[in-house]
């Protein structure tokens, strides 16, 4: 009876870790593969490394600031709002927020302030 208990708790705790990699990957960028995963591919890897998005977790609605602040100062281009809805479904489906993840931004009033700002000639 041990003996069984101890295999069962074995083959469960060997199984877990593979539980997260059960979800099909691009060999290539690491992106997971699903709908329009492509087209993320396509877009989001031009100027950075796919893993600066993997590694990243977001609502919808950060995902959206995320590419806003992109565009505003990264020169990222406009999309389509069909296009710009399929990148958006797929970050916020497929890298949601995780509780282990990056904690969400300090409050403004709570970071430090910034030294070159102050600093800055007009
Ligand atoms: C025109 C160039 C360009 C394209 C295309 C681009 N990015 Fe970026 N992105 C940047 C630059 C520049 C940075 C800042 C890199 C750094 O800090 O090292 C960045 C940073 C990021 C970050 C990190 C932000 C943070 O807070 O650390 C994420 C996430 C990201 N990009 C996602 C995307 C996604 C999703 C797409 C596709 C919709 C995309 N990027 C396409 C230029 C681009």
């Amino acid at each position: 009876m041990r003996t069984i208990f101890t295999a069962t708790l074995l083959t469960l705790f060997l199984a877990l870790p593979n539980l997260s990699s059960a979800l099909e990957k691009d060999p290539q960028s690491g992106f997971i593969i699903d709908k329009d995963w492509a087209l993320v591919k396509a877009h989001c890897t031009v100027c950075h490394s796919a893993k600066q998005v993997t590694a990243q977790r977001g609502t919808r609605q950060s995902w959206l600031e995320a590419i806003r602040w992109m565009q505003e100062t990264q020169g990222l281009w406009r999309f389509d709002p069909a296009t710009e809805d399929k990148i958006l479904t797929y970050l916020a489906k497929n890298y949601p927020p995780s509780a282990s993840h990056r904690r969400i931004p300090l409050a403004p009033s709570l970071r430090p302030v910034n030294p070159y700002a102050v600093a800055k000639k007009p």
